[in-house]
């Protein structure tokens, strides 16, 4: 079994689960709604600006910018080799290695600044967001996307109640608490004025295949590491779980609440 249990380092070593995670909520969302759409509706870019993506991920967003003509200096920030060097290959777009509490950039270096589904894994999220302040000019936007508290629990609970039984926990330091509850009085401290948009919706499954792959791809989360000898075990334990719902709901669907925010600011 492995001794250290599961981290948000080996989490983003590989950027496999958080595709699995965003392509289920591109599929399975049960309103329409796109989470790059609304920062960017929130940012109102021209398209000249200088961008930086802070905890970019795949650099899908920056991906989607430069597809569509953005014309500014695009930038994806990550503390994950494998997020920075996947962003990296996207024509037009630099990756950049780096921690969001000390951001390598200069005061004021960028028009634009976004920190999308990111700020709840930083152990300092005060620190991080006074390093957006910074490297904001005046007149430019920050927008910072964050999960309502009880996003996706049911299918949550499910894994961290079966890895329970083998003693497995979430871990400690994966996930702050700030959530779309939080946020908005943390970015006032830091940048007085916010504006807030925020999405209630839920994730809607009519067949259990797709249900597992997610509850998988929450492993980490739920403590549950990669090399966990009890992995096959509890995931073994799940699919049954999810299934057998399935079986025993004819017709009804696998339904999972989960919305958040986007918290947007421009700097005075
Ligand atoms: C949930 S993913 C979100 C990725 C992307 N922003 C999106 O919305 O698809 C969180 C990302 O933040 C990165 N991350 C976590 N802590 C970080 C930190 N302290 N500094 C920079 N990046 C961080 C992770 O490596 C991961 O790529």
């Amino acid at each position: 079994m492995s001794t250290t249990g599961p981290s948000l380092r080996s989490e983003y070593a590989s950027i496999t689960p958080l595709q699995v995670r965003i392509d289920t909520h591109a599929r399975h969302s049960e309103h329409p709604d796109d989470p790059v759409t609304a920062v960017l509706a929130a940012l109102e870019l021209t398209g000249s600006e200088a961008l930086v993506d802070i905890g970019c991920g795949d650099g899908r967003f920056l991906a989607h910018l430069a597809e569509h003509g953005h014309r500014g200096r695009l930038v994806g920030l990550d503390n994950s080799t494998a997020m920075v060097a996947a962003t990296d290959a996207i024509p037009g777009v630099e990756g950049v290695l780096g921690d969001a509490e000390v951001l390598p950039f200069a005061d004021g270096e960028f028009d634009a600044v976004t920190a999308r589904h990111m700020l709840y894994h930083v152990p300092d999220p005060h620190q991080a967001l006074r390093e957006l302040r910074r490297i904001t000019r005046v007149g430019g936007r920050v927008a910072v996307s964050v999960n309502h508290r009880a996003t996706c629990a049911r299918t949550r609970q499910l894994v961290i109640d079966r890895a329970a039984e083998y003693g497995l926990a979430p871990g400690a330091g994966m996930v702050n608490d700030v959530n779309s509850t939080t946020l908005p009085p943390m970015m006032s401290v830091v940048f007085g004025d916010v504006r807030i948009h925020q999405c209630d919706n839920a994730l809607v499954f009519d067949t259990p295949e797709p249900v597992i792959r997610f509850a998988e791809s929450l492993f980490s989360f739920c403590g549950v590491d990669a090399a966990s000898l009890h992995r096959a075990a509890i995931l073994d334990a799940v699919t049954t779980d999810i299934r057998e719902w399935f079986a025993a709901h004819p017709g009804q669907c696998w339904r999972d609440p989960k919305g958040y925010i986007v918290a947007t600011a421009t700097i005075r």
